[in-house]
């Protein structure tokens, strides 16, 4: 596979590792800033290219996307921050016969962990001993609180366990009231990014731990989802592809 590197600042980087990793090719690195190859997408890119991998910038990824449907190159899009233009994108994809898969959280782990949380939700539905919360710990210079994984995680739980209604994410008033999950946040030091879901009953107490070790399992997850997109038309979450690859049973 050959692949347009588009943003090759941290995960950029992390990203052309695991190419080289995985015996894949990087055809160009596309950067504004950087020390790359070139300093914005052109048309002339594309033949050389398989699939675009990009972890640019939110101000840019919207024409880098109607960059890669117009010119029909399948797209990883690992940028976060379009929301407001997703659905433009599906409709533009579906319209060219595009292949383009975005997702706000490429690490596999992550994606076993909100499974597993939803699970555990599942799972205590008929034991109410059994409490639930969600904590999380960052780095001193994260600027959203909580991540997007704890929320994405809270989700889950709220979506599998009726007695638990709405989020807490603040610090409680008083009692916290039961049909609240709870979702705490410590900022400290340099720490990468520590999601915990916590099951607590008089008895004992069950924690689910995912501690990521770095952005590798980001780069990881999005190398391997290009390799899954090739040959494929449509407009996919990561989550099609974690679906499909991992969590669906094969022969
Ligand atoms: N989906 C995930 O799993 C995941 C994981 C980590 C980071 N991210 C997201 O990826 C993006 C990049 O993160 P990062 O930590 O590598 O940031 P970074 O600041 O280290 O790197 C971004 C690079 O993109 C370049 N850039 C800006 N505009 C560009 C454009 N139009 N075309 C090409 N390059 C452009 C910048 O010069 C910079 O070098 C952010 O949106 C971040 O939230 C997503």
């Amino acid at each position: 596979m050959r692949a347009l590197i588009v943003g090759y600042g941290r995960m950029g980087k992390e990203v052309e590792k695991l190419l080289h990793a995985r015996s894949h090719s990087v055809a160009m690195r596309i950067d504004p800033r950087e020390a790359a190859d070139a300093p914005s997408l052109d048309a002339a890119h594309v033949g050389l290219s398989d699939v675009a991998i990009d972890f640019s910038h939110p101000a840019g990824v919207w024409n880098n996307i109607q960059f890669y449907l117009r010119q029909g190159l399948p797209a990883v899009i690992g940028t976060t921050g379009w929301e407001a233009n997703r659905e433009e994108a599906r409709q533009l994809c579906e319209k060219s016969g595009g292949s383009l898969l975005w997702g706000n959280n490429f690490s596999i782990g992550a994606h076993l962990f909100f499974f597993l949380a939803g699970e555990a939700a599942r799972l205590i539905e008929h034991l109410p001993d059994y409490d639930i919360a969600v904590w999380e710990a960052h780095h001193n210079k994260k600027a959203d609180s909580p991540s997007g994984t704890a929320l994405t995680t809270a989700q889950r739980i709220l979506d599998n366990l009726s007695r638990k209604k709405h989020l807490l994410t603040t610090a409680s008033e008083g009692v916290i009231s039961p049909d609240a999950l709870h979702v705490a946040s410590v900022r400290v030091g340099s720490e990468p990014g520590l999601h915990e879901v916590i099951l607590d009953s008089p008895q004992d107490q069950i924690s689910l731990r995912h501690h990521a070790r770095g952005r590798q399992g980001f780069a990881q997850g999005a190398v391997l989802a290009a390799e899954w997109l090739l040959g494929k038309k449509g407009f996919f979450r990561v989550e099609d592809f974690i679906q499909d690859r991992y969590f669906s049973p094969k022969e």
